[in-house]
């Protein structure tokens, strides 16, 4: 429970609103009260007038107007009850949701990695709309039912305190058995969300992986684990509805009980004289109120244990720390970057390896050059260039840019100077012009036309249906391999980055096209940083300086020229694929 008090922050921002519904919540119940005491003494006030025959109509429309009056009264305050409280929760539930995703978008990359999409998926719907029903009517229904509660108990002692007793008795054993029951329903709710997580994570895989699924003719097997999923989720929900639809016939005997006892010992009270029909009619009636504040309790209470359950599930997520942010060495003095890049000393480890993915990399960077990476698959290249945008930190050694450790740069400033293409490229379901811009906000059309034109995208626009205005992705069209590739170099050109990191970014390029494209970025990166990983040497033969990684470790660095006289690694690749260009040409 105590996960759901980091609720009061987001319930102070409405609180007038709240008052005014808990103001009419009393009101409600004033009224509601009210009409088994007038049923009671109008049933007293029509059996003697039937017995001294002094009857009058208007007496008996007296009567039922206060009753319909009444009921009008509560419902339409009932109504308010619901466009305040229920209108809050709704609000805040809204509130949460961005407030969720907002903190989602500050954690690091590794989060992502670590954490099924499912999982999030499952915690921004299924619980925070369990989180929502404890803000709405987990606040409705208590105020309420308490408010009915104690008023019509007050009435009743005041109409026969001992008769009030006597049917009191059962309602120890109502509350208990709630509980207990409660303690159930929160476990397999528990147990039922966890399943709705594997579930949204198989059916977000299959969805995303459509391609895989097909080309594998795996379309059956995925069906069959999906079902397998779906029917544990099925299996748990069933277990739950049981446990839940225990609560309620339970809830009905044991109310049922106080009535019988009430009519037993009312009814001989009456024949006895003690007390008068319209008073036991009245009675009845305010027991027949108690009933839906009892059920409310156990339901209420089920209400607030998944609450609190998804609240807990919520509150990991909001109290993960984004362990890569601004602290207090960042020197907010610092506005922009130049470019000149210096590892020192730097070893890497992900989160969960046994080994270290880099291992002393000692590397100098000058503003203005560039540095290709080469290397096999799996030896750390993009490891290497996502320390640069800190994407992850550096576990050992410093990194610094313009002789300034990277953590004391504000990561704002960091992020937008440098112009990022990942290996694997993403683009949104936008139009192209859009999927350009997304380097910079406030590019314009001539901006984004120019960077096209850099990255060689415009030619392969000019055959699309809209040109730049063509929406991609699936909602649209599907860009070839290289057409991906080259409109995310284009995003990253637009920004005019200080630091341009080309992570595999050519590799579905025909060798032509790059030639023309690295040709073209030489202009626009003079005096900038450029890095540049490639598995051909025709990428990287023209830089101004090369790296091998190999295993985690710079093991070759120089010029083309010095790596070939080396005759190591690279000399190696050069050759092979000199024999394959060779071979081609055949
Ligand atoms: N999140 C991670 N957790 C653990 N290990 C990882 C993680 N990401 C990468 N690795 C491991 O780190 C090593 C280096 O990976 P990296 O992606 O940097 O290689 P690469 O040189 O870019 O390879 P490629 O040429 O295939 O792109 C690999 O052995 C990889 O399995
Ligand atoms: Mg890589």
């Amino acid at each position: 429970m105590k996960s759901l008090f980091r609720l009061l922050p987001y319930l102070s921002k409405y609180k007038t609103t709240l008052l005014v519904g808990l103001l009419t919540v009393i009101v409600t119940n004033l009224f509601t009260v009210a009409s088994p005491w007038i049923i009671g003494d109008a049933i007293d006030e029509l059996k003697r007038g039937i017995e001294t025959r002094t009857l009058r109509h208007e007496d008996l429309m007296l009567y039922a107007g206060l009753i319909v009056g009444f009921a009008l009264v509560a419902g339409i305050m009932l109504f308010l009850t619901r466009q305040t409280i229920i209108v809050v929760s709704r609000k805040i539930e809204y509130d949460l949701r961005n407030d969720f995703l907002a903190h989602i978008q500050k954690l690091p990359y590794s989060f992502f990695q670590n954490t099924p999409t499912g999982d999030l998926m499952a915690l921004a719907t299924n619980d925070i709309s369990a989180v929502r029903n404890v803000l709405g009517p987990g606040i409705m229904y208590p105020a309420d039912t308490l408010m009915t509660l104690s008023m019509s108990l007050v009435l009743m002692f005041i109409k026969d305190w001992q008769l009030t007793l006597l049917a009191l008795i059962p309602m120890p054993v109502v509350s208990i058995a709630v509980y207990k029951l409660g303690q159930l329903i929160h476990e397999k709710f528990n147990q039922r969300q966890e399943q709705y997580a594997v579930l949204t994570t198989k059916a977000q895989e299959n969805l995303s992986g459509a391609r895989v699924v097909k080309a594998y003719v795996r379309e059956e097997y995925e069906i069959e684990q999906f079902r397998k999923v779906s029917w544990e989720y099925f299996k748990k929900n069933l277990v739950l509805a049981k446990a839940q639809s225990v609560m309620w016939p339970l809830m009905f005997v044991l109310v049922g009980l106080s009535l019988l006892i009430t009519i037993y010992v009312g009814g001989l009270k009456v024949i006895d004289g003690e007390m008068t029909i319209g008073t036991l009619t009245a009675f009845f009636t305010y027991l027949s109120l108690l009933i839906w504040p009892m059920i409310a309790f156990g339901w209420v209470t089920n209400m607030w244990q998944q609450g609190a359950a998804s609240m807990t599930r919520l509150a990991k997520i909001f109290d993960t720390v984004p362990d890569i942010r601004d602290t207090e060495v960042t020197d907010y003095s610092i506005q922009n970057i130049k470019g000149e890049i210096e590892f020192r000393n730097v070893s890497f480890t992900h989160k969960g390896a046994q080994q270290k993915t880099l291992k002393n990399i000692n590397l100098r960077i000058p503003n203005g050059t560039i540095l290709a990476i080469v290397g096999y698959t799996g030896a750390g290249k993009s490891t290497l260039v996502n320390l640069i945008p800190r994407l992850y930190d550096v576990t050992e050694g410093q990194l610094l840019i313009d002789g300034v450790d990277i953590k004391k740069i504000p990561l704002e400033v960091l992020r937008c100077s440098i112009g990022y293409v990942p290996q694997e490229t993403f683009l949104f379901s936008e139009s192209i012009a859009e999927n350009i811009r997304y380097g910079d906000d406030n590019a314009n059309r001539e901006l984004i036309y120019e960077a096209a034109e850099i990255s060689q995208i415009s030619k392969d626009v000019a055959d699309f249906p809209q040109r730049f205005d063509t929406i991609l992705g699936e909602r649209g069209i599907t860009l070839s391999g290289g057409q991906k590739q080259r409109t995310s170099i284009a995003r990253a050109i637009l920004r005019k980055p200080n630091i341009l990191i080309l992570d595999d970014a050519l590799s579905a390029v025909d060798t032509h096209t790059e030639s023309e494209i690295l040709d073209r970025l030489r202009g626009v990166m003079k005096g900038r940083t450029s890095i540049i990983i490639s598995h051909r040497i025709s990428t990287v033969q023209h830089a101004d300086m090369i790296i091998v990684l190999d295993k985690g470790e710079i093991v070759e660095q120089g010029t083309h020229e010095q790596l070939i006289e080396f005759g190591g690694i690279y000399a190696g690749l050069y050759e092979k694929q000199q024999l394959e260009k060779e071979l081609e040409e055949l």
